[in-house]
């Protein structure tokens, strides 16, 4: 019997940059950036959120002027496509297919650019569809949320959900490069700054005391969302993200551990059971709070750990109950997430702040236990803000309360 063995490595490399007023005159960091591929002029098709185009004033004019004053160099070869923004892009195959469609009609080639210009959920759309077409065009991702900013725009992966489950299509595909301009922040909703404070605080958790109990320290400015320390947040969060996926050993995650994906089990399931009207960040709030009590419950972190946990999450804003927690079913939960990990399962919990562990199972009973005590614990909080129970824990309720 012959055999071949076949082995190569391949080396990425991609900027994260950090800026301000992208399309701006004076703004060298899209052109130098586009100067360094070579071809000329460069043709780039751009996908924009539709929040993002509706929101931000005279945003197609400055691109028009941008390009105008750059042709030679860049060519967008249509009209912006604005995607619908939001988790529901995830769930329409047609926009991938609209993407795929604006591919060919164009003759984008994969020497050709897709910018995206978005939220988590729409980068996630526009990348996947970008690295299916001819096996993959390049891509840049320009990130509009706190969210997108600092974890969904930096990292190596896309997808789109199927069958009712999150993210069920996707690839690694490492973008180009990735551009961060601050100034479109200004538009989000709190709600939407809000959630993407949640995957600073998880990254913190399990990478960095420091940088937790900075944020810690800063939850009054993190609650109005001062710019200041928003950025900062930005700028840690990301580079711990990307500092992960560059020195983890496992950027493709071929293995079964997801460090990254601490508190996100539970997140997914609560993003597909409120079919999308929990934003991921604060999903992720809740999923953090759980397996912070279950890693205290398991000894694994002090008291004084799991409140100053719950209390910054708390004191941030959000809401740490949602009525879908009732209707988890953790077991089946969990066997999804082992299914979509691949291999055992694997569930990163804290070991102290800054550190994690990796567990193969789950106390059902246990964890059912600590979500009994985060819905006490939220409606107390509901009641001593003279909140009505309901809206203490939850809005989409139509049946029973907690009890
Ligand atoms: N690929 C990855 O590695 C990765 C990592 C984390 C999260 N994600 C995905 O990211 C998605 C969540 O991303 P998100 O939190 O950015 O939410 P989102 O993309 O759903 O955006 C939230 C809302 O903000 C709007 N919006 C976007 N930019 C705006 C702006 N500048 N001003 C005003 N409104 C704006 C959007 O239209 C949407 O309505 C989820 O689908 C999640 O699964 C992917
Ligand atoms: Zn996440």
């Amino acid at each position: 019997m012959e055999s071949i063995r076949q082995e190569f490595t391949l080396s990425y490399s991609y900027p994260v940059f950090f800026t301000r007023d992208l399309f701006g005159e004076g703004n060298p960091v899209l052109p130098e950036l586009l100067s360094s591929y070579g071809e000329r002029p460069v043709r780039i098709a751009l996908v924009i959120d539709s929040e993002v185009a509706r929101l931000t004033t005279g945003l197609l004019e400055k691109i028009k002027r941008f390009a105008s004053l750059h042709q030679g160099l860049l060519e967008f070869v249509t009209h912006p496509l604005v995607l619908p923004g939001g988790e529901g892009c995830k769930n329409k195959p047609q926009e991938v297919e609209r993407l795929h469609a604006l591919v060919e009609k164009e003759g984008l080639c994969r020497h050709s650019f897709i910018i995206a210009m978005g939220g988590g959920a729409v980068l996630d759309v526009v990348g996947y569809a970008a690295a299916t077409a001819h096996r993959g065009i390049r891509l840049i991702r320009l990130p509009t949320t706190v969210l997108a900013q600092n974890d969904a725009g930096v990292g190596v992966k896309n997808g789109v959900n199927a069958f009712g489950r999150k993210n069920f299509l996707g690839t690694f595909a490492p973008p180009c490069a990735v551009i961060n301009d601050f100034d479109f922040l200004r538009t989000l909703t709190e709600r939407d700054q809000r959630a993407g404070i949640a995957e600073a605080i998880k990254v913190a958790l399990i990478k960095d005391r420091p940088f937790f109990q900075r944020l810690y320290a800063q939850r009054r400015e993190l609650s109005v969302f001062s710019p200041p320390a928003m950025e900062r947040l930005i700028v840690s969060c990301a580079e711990l993200h990307l500092e992960h996926i560059r020195s983890c050993g496992d950027p493709f995650e071929f293995g079964t551990s997801r460090p990254l994906d601490f508190g996100h089990w539970t997140a997914h399931k609560l993003e597909e059971l409120t079919h999308g009207e929990l934003r991921h960040g604060e999903a992720v709030a809740i999923g953090i709070a759980l397996d912070s009590l279950y890693s205290h419950r398991r000894s694994l972190i002090s008291d004084l750990d799991l409140h100053r946990i719950l209390t910054l999450l708390e004191e941030v804003g959000f809401t740490l109950y949602d009525t879908a927690l009732r209707w988890i079913d953790i077991a089946r939960a969990l066997q999804e997430f082992r299914e979509h990990l691949g291999g055992v399962l694997s569930i990163p919990l804290l070991k102290g702040v800054g550190k994690r562990i990796e567990v193969h199972e789950i106390d059902v009973d246990v964890y059912q236990e600590c979500i009994s005590t985060l819905a006490a614990k939220e409606s107390r909080r509901g009641e001593s803000h003279g909140l009505s129970e309901k809206s203490a824990i939850g809005t989409r309720d139509t049946g029973r309360l907690v009890s």
